[in-house]
């Protein structure tokens, strides 16, 4: 095979890239996976009878196995998307995101580096790493600041942002010494289908349907850009082809809202598509602040648009259209990702009054 390696692929972004690589691309793809908690192969479903698909249970920390996988299979690329995602839980124990965001990177450097190294020239010129990372990196802007360009400097706050700005400066390091032909992406917050419901909107939808309070922390009015995830799958499609190695490119979804427009903005769609607990807004319930909140976020994401011709077709009213819809009629999806581990985490973030 000579397809491409993602990792994580079994989590929200990841599975929603590997549907679409192979809905529209014509070589295979091996999924990489730990299955964490937020790694469901229900995701991967739609896709586990296709023949350029193969689905390997492992930890992106094993260089064994890394190894083993890059000499059987000799993918022309790599998506590297594994990582621990969410800040809250970052806060509350930051071992594992130092361990598989900053140690799980480095392995996959390593591990890619030494296959590159095996490669013909013609095969090391076209090989690309790709690295899935964050705009949390750049830190907090202020209401009337410029949105974050590639220039930005790094000024992560929260344990989660710290480990994937060490992952990114990893990264860099490897093409600047080594040569690796890695290029690095810096994404705003996604949403839609497949998304674990702990993040902001499914978490909303998911509660909002169970008829639970709708947590906002602070006054709710932190900002966020808020970019379709197929809208980001096709911007790392058209970086793995076209993007130059050593650079990053920053991706953004040109919708800024604050969270409380976000959370008003599901419960109206709620009132029309499950009218029947109307209105939910009466869930609203303000809770106490996360700590280190970065305020805003926003991306300039103007070098994918002209160097690669990228920009986001979804915009955020038809793309959470589409998000509540697909929750409300995916019930069972839900159902198995929230058994029992979730229900211990909801209890613990939100065991003050919400
Ligand atoms: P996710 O939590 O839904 O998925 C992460 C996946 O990585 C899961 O399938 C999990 O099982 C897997 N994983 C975790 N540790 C692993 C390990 N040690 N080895 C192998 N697999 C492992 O996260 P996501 O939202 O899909 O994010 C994917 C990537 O995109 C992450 O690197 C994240 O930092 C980045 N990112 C996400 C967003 C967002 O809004 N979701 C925005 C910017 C960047
Ligand atoms: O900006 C990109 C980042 O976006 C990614 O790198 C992360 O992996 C991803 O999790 C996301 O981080 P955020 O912290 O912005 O996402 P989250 O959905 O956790 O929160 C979005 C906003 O909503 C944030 O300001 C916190 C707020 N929030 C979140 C939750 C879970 C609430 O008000 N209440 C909540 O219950």
């Amino acid at each position: 095979m000579n397809g491409i390696l993602v990792t994580g692929a079994a989590g929200f972004i990841g599975s929603n890239f590997v549907r679409q690589w192979l809905a529209t691309e014509t070589d295979g793809i091996v999924s990489l996976d730990a299955l964490t908690y937020s790694g469901n192969l229900a995701n991967l479903e739609p896709v586990c009878r296709s023949e350029r698909h193969r689905f390997v249970h492992g930890d992106v920390c094993d260089a064994a196995l890394v190894e083993s996988l890059l000499r059987t299979h000799r993918p022309r690329a790599i998506v590297h998307f594994a990582a621990e995602s969410h800040v809250d839980r970052s806060i509350l124990g930051p071992e594992e995101f130092i361990r598989t965001n900053i140690g799980g990177t480095f392995a996959l450097l390593q591990a890619t580096l030494r296959h590159w190294n095996s490669l013909d020239s013609a095969a090391r010129a076209r090989f690309r790493f790709v690295h899935v990372s964050t705009d949390e990196v750049y830190g907090s802007l202020e209401t009337d600041d410029p949105p974050f360009t590639e220039a930005a400097p790094y000024r992560p706050n929260s344990p989660y942002a710290a480990s994937k700005a060490a992952s990114d400066h990893l990264a860099r390091a490897w093409h600047a010494t080594y040569g690796l032909p890695v290029v690095t992406t810096n994404c705003s917050n996604n949403y839609g289908p497949f998304q674990f419901p702990e993040k902001l909107i499914p978490l909303v939808i998911a509660r909002a349907t169970a008829g639970e309070p709708l947590p906002i922390y602070g006054d709710g009015g932190n900002i966020r850009d808020w970019l379709y995830v197929e809208d980001h799958c096709d911007a790392l499609r058209r970086v793995l082809e076209r993007g130059e190695p050593g650079s990053t490119y920053n991706i953004g979804g040109d919708a800024e809202r604050t969270n409380l427009e976000v959370v008003e903005r599901i419960c109206a769609l709620l009132d029309e598509l499950r009218p029947e607990e109307h209105p939910y807004r009466r869930l609203l319930s303000f809770v106490p602040d996360r700590p280190g909140h970065d305020r805003r976020y926003a991306i300039d994401a103007t070098r994918i648009r002209k160097k690669l011709g990228w920009r986001p077709r979804h915009d955020f009213d038809a793309g959470l259209r589409r998000t509540v819809s697909w929750y409300l009629d995916h019930p069972a999806w839900v159902a198995d990702v929230t058994s029992g581990a979730y229900r211990e985490w909801i209890a613990e973030q939100y065991r003050h009054p919400a």
